[in-house]
């Protein structure tokens, strides 16, 4: 880590998906620089894991089994972790459904799975923490997972990607309504990190896994440390005046994909001459 020990010092911190993948990566990382704990996911098995691991380094942890889902069931959640700590400062929605599906192939329930954990999911918890920071007067930030596809759609992971896209809107929009009572509003948009969910449900083959690094202009694919580093200092003090703002980390995956010739990177250099001399010349 490149920061101070006490860069999150007593902040509490509800990370959603906390248990697994990248955010448990975060847990590990905010727990590190001295922030408390809570983290809720649907099996409790696996909270269970987390919170053995992380309690090895006397990193406070609260957890609960929850379907982020039930909007009742994180109000709830939402009150206990204010009763068990006494207050909360950062939220960070990082649970999330995704597979990789022709989109005629859906059916409702299968959209359904993915848009109301990711964007309905997203919506409650964020109320949830929203109207108690407004209630008590106490400033929050929100820290949005979202994906580099949200602005550009993308085939195959529509409902995430419609989803996603609506959870970039929820940031910019609460960036500014919530401005005055100190609630900021900010974002990571990942490239490919491999996890064991992501992977098991977007790259399930290696030929698919193979060419997820290859897309990527940087040559490799993200390190969980790279993204927490960018996480910590986004939800530090450091970084109060970034409200609304979604970085993108991702070794240029998404411009690549966007420029319309970056496919030339095929040709030769033999090819290059071929196409040079049957240019126009000049007049
Ligand atoms: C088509 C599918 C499907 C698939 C499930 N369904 N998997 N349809 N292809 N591969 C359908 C089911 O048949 C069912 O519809 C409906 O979806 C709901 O399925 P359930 O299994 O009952 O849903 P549920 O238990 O709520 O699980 C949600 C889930 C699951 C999204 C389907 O994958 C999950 O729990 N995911 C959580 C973790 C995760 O997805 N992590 C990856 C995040 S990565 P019917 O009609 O048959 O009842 C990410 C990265 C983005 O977001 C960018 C990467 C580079
Ligand atoms: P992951 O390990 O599968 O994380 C998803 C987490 O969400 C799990 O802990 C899961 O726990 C939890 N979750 C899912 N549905 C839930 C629900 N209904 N209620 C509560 N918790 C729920 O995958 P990951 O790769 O770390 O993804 C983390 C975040 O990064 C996601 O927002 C994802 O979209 C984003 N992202 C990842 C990549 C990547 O390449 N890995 C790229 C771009 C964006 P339970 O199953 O126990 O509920």
């Amino acid at each position: 880590m490149i920061f101070d020990r006490d860069l999150l010092k007593d902040k509490v911190i509800l990370i959603t998906g906390g248990g697994t993948g990248l955010g448990f990566e975060m847990a590990q990382a905010f727990g590190s620089l001295g922030a408390k704990l809570a983290l809720v996911g649907r099996r409790q098995e696996v909270l269970d894991r987390a919170r053995a691991v992380l309690g090895q380094g006397n990193i406070p942890v609260w957890t609960r089994s929850l379907d982020i889902r039930d909007a009742a069931k994180v109000d709830t959640a939402v009150d206990d972790i204010f009763s068990h700590y006494g207050r909360l400062d950062v939220l960070v929605n990082n649970a999330a459904g995704n597979f990789i599906s022709p989109t005629e192939r859906l059916s409702p329930r299968a959209v359904d799975a993915v848009v109301n954990i990711v964007l309905h999911g997203t919506f409650y918890c964020t109320l949830a923490a929203g109207k108690r920071w407004i209630d008590r007067g106490h400033p929050g930030t929100v820290l949005n997972i979202t994906t580099t596809y949200a602005w550009t759609g993308s085939g195959y992971v529509v409902p995430s990607a419609v989803a996603k896209a609506g959870v970039l809107a929820l940031t910019r929009s609460l960036a500014v309504e919530w401005a005055p009572h100190h609630i900021r509003q900010v974002a990571i948009a990942p490239g490919p990190f491999p996890t064991e969910g992501a992977w098991s449900r977007l790259m399930p083959t290696e030929e698919l896994a193979t060419e997820a690094g290859q897309r990527v202009p940087w040559g490799r694919v993200g390190r969980p440390e790279e993204l927490t580093t960018l996480a910590a200092y986004l939800i530090s003090d450091a970084a109060d005046y970034i409200n609304g703002e979604v970085i993108t980390i991702d070794g240029g995956e998404w411009l690549k994909g966007a420029g319309m010739f970056n496919a030339l990177e095929r040709l030769s250099p033999e090819d290059w001459d071929k196409i040079r001399a049957m240019m126009p010349k000049k007049p």
